[in-house]
């Protein structure tokens, strides 16, 4: 065996934080790399390159990639005494608003590169490996992006089934508590052919269920035929191939739901009764200073509008506690908010100052002690609603996208159309198919059942 059989592919790690956006950037990574003969492995310690693909949205996401690398500086050091390289790369959001800051307190990081160049990445590992420096990069077009990753291996997902489809990137709404309009720049929506002709591929490769994603993807505008498509415009191309079964899409603003939109909902079978529209808080005063332009009541109405259109659509939604000035008013309209509205799920967060944005220089900034403690309760209170709603299908019978076999002889694993994991007792049923499951215990995070003889209701 010649050397380069003795030394076996390369080894790639990649770890992700943070947002489906980046779950997705970082398979787009993998695949981008595989061709120059990088496998993954699960070891950071095995790596001959480790991407750390960062979040910026809250403190402890970023705090969480400094502690990583001085793990992985460790490991750098151990290969280096053993005559192996390791390449250390940050992405992601922190990569795009403190780059200068991670090369300054990281030495053992070799090169940052954000979100809008990852195609550089094949250039970027070669300069490095030669030492050529330019440890910063990210000077790229969002449609530069999306044009010069591989298309064939677009938005691919590892059970085979579902996918993501980037669809929309950025933001213009500049909510005062958020980065992403510094980090991922402002909006830019793909053309809609290149979108369903991606999706085709896909359907092709057996995928069933597709997630569009975007960091405002109600916003969508791209170009279609006659001028600019709305994502209801969108939806509806999509729902016309045939073996895509289910559409879903995230993440969405509240002021982004138009009547179309939520017409559609009652109209396409297709587009699952299940959507995550963050409300943020339920203080109308808090959410003005959040620059969220809708009050709770608007929130409530267009809550009320979308199940008028999808009487069975369950809802989750973000909540930010302890925003500048909240007081335990603002917060007991959060609880009211949440308890008339009913969640399937919900992520809610304790405020976190991000630089540069302009929560973080407001007066009334809030302890947190009284953060935490208001953290607590909201949570305490969704997951009792999340119980609630998974109890409330018991009995019932849902259609189950099959994802894999589950963990006993058997036993399958699926999805339902509500994104609840479901284990159910079917031999036959194999990957894709979507079959119908009677609901028999449920606890907080899953379904549990067997294969129901009916169609699903
Ligand atoms: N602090 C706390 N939570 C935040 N989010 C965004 N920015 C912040 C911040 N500075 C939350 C919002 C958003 C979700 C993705 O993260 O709830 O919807
Ligand atoms: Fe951030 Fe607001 Fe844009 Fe969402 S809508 S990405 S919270 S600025």
């Amino acid at each position: 065996m010649g050397e380069q059989g003795q030394r076996g592919p390369k080894r790639l790690f990649i770890e992700t934080y943070g947002c489906q956006m980046n779950v997705y950037d970082s398979e787009r990574m993998r695949d981008l790399l595989a061709p120059l003969g990088y496998a993954l492995t699960d070891r950071p310690d095995d790596a001959d390159l480790v991407v750390l693909n960062t979040c910026h949205i809250r403190e402890k996401a970023t705090e969480k990639v400094y502690s990583e690398l001085g793990r992985l500086r460790a490991h750098k050091q151990a290969r280096k005494a053993a005559g192996k390289d390791m390449t250390i790369a940050v992405a992601g959001c922190v990569a795009q608003a403190e780059g200068e800051e991670i090369i300054r307190r990281a030495p053992c990081v070799d090169f940052v590169v954000g979100p809008q160049a990852y195609h550089k990445l094949p250039e970027l590992i070669a300069r490095a490996a030669r030492k050529l420096g330019e440890r910063v990069a990210f000077d790229f077009t969002p449609e530069e992006k999306f044009d010069a990753l591989p298309e064939r291996f677009l938005g691919r997902a590892p059970d085979g089934v579902s996918a993501f489809v980037a669809i929309q990137e950025g933001c213009d709404k500049f909510c005062t508590f958020c980065v992403v309009p510094y980090t991922r720049g402002a909006e830019y929506s793909r053309p809609l052919a290149a979108i369903v002709a991606e999706a085709s591929a896909l359907a092709d490769r057996g995928v069933r269920e597709l997630t569009l994603l975007g960091q405002n993807v109600n916003a969508y505008h791209g170009e279609g035929e006659g001028g600019a498509a709305s994502l209801a415009d969108l939806l509806r191309a999509l729902a016309r191939i045939e073996t895509i079964e289910r559409l879903r899409y995230t993440t969405s603003h509240p002021m982004e739901m138009s009547d179309d939109l939520i017409a559609l909902h009652g109209e396409a079978p297709k587009l699952m009764p299940f959507l995550h529209l963050p409300a943020q808080s339920g203080s109308d005063r808090i959410l003005k200073a959040m620059n969220r332009k809708h009050d709770s009541a608007l929130y409530r109405d267009i809550v009320a509008r979308l199940r008028q259109a999808r009487p069975d659509l369950g809802l989750s939604t973000d909540f930010i506690v302890g925003f500048p000035g909240e007081t335990d008013k603002d917060f007991e309209a959060t609880l009211a908010l949440v308890r008339d509205v009913g969640f399937a799920s919900a992520y809610s967060f304790k405020y976190s100052p991000r630089p540069g944005t302009p929560a973080a220089a407001m007066a009334g900034q809030i302890d947190e002690k009284v953060k935490s403690a208001r953290l607590a309760r909201l949570q305490a209170a969704m997951a009792e609603q999340q119980r609630d709603f998974n109890a409330a299908r018991i009995g019932r019978v849902l259609p189950v996208l099959v994802t894999g076999p589950g963990r006993n002889p058997g036993q399958k694993h699926g999805r339902s159309p509500y994104m609840q994991a479901v284990h159910f007792i079917d031999a036959q049923a194999r990957a894709g198919d979507i079959v119908a499951v009677r609901i028999l215990a449920a606890s907080q995070n899953s379904l549990t059942g067997a294969r129901a003889a009916s169609e699903a209701a």
